[in-house]
């Protein structure tokens, strides 16, 4: 695979042009930050186990009819996708309360959703990634209000089948964050990653609540044995076969 240009580098990833103007060459880091990079630091192998999961799971999706960006793998970590023009909304999905819902909220941890809940983030670093109202969003011309529906409806569809298969990996998907894009003909497609980095992902087999964490918490919380626990989501994941 020929990378040609470097496009843009992000905190997790680099995107690299190719020879094709319609697909590009993704390549994912051990680079880890949290708290809008207040907190950085590495994750040894995290590059090659988070784009082992991610396709993986772009995969899964793509054989339940979930449109992705998703292209092929053709190194350890290195992904191709489709080229699209980034959504810039972070599409949250949450089962169970966690993290800023609960900051936000005063829900209490570990709380289950009597439903899933939608939420709509700027993408935006200088202004934190703040929470959107759905009139805010289409203020700032975000989406559309048809990509709105079909953003609320997609990721709904998506974390029923993230949440069925994480639980045959003896997994909670307690939340986690999509992207977006859309393609020359306007289609949107799941785009950027799915791994422990963007989902909160709980061991089932764990009583300990500090023990349970198979993710990014791991690393925001200085919770220890980062790598262990991804390597962990990774094999767990690789154990259940996608029929495509
Ligand atoms: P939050 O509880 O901090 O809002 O995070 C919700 C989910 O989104 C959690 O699974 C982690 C993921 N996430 C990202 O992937 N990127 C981010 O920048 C943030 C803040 C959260
Ligand atoms: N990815 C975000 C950052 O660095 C936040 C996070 O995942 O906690 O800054």
């Amino acid at each position: 695979m020929s990378a040609d240009q470097k496009l843009y580098e992000g905190k997790a990833k680099i995107l690299y042009s190719t020879d094709d103007p319609e697909v590009l060459l993704t390549r994912f880091k051990d680079d880890a930050t949290a708290f809008n990079a207040q907190k950085r630091g590495s994750i040894r192998g995290k590059g090659e186990i988070n784009c082992a999961i991610s396709t993986h799971l772009f995969r899964l999706l793509e054989a339940r009819g979930i449109q992705t960006h998703f292209i092929d793998r053709p190194a350890p970590t290195e992904m191709r996708v489709r080229a699209v023009k980034i959504v810039p909304l972070e599409v949250v999905v949450r089962n169970i309360a966690a993290g800023s819902l609960c900051h936000q909220t005063g829900l209490p941890l570990g709380m289950v959703l009597p439903k899933p809940l939608v939420e709509f983030y700027y993408k935006n670093d200088s202004l934190g990634d703040p929470l959107l109202t759905r009139d805010r969003l289409l203020l700032l011309e975000l989406a559309t209000p048809d990509q709105v529906d079909q953003l609320n409806a997609k990721a709904l569809q998506i974390n029923e089948i993230l949440s069925d298969f994480f639980q045959q990996c003896g997994i909670t998907l307690v939340d986690f964050k999509l992207e977006f894009g859309l393609d020359s003909a306007q289609t949107l497609l799941l785009a950027d990653e799915i791994s422990p980095d963007t989902c909160r992902l709980w061991d089932q087999s764990a009583s300990d609540p500090r023990q349970r964490v198979l993710d990014k918490d791991r690393f925001r919380h200085d919770l220890g044995n980062v790598e262990t626990a991804y390597q962990q989501v990774l094999e767990r994941v690789l154990a259940q076969t996608v029929e495509v």
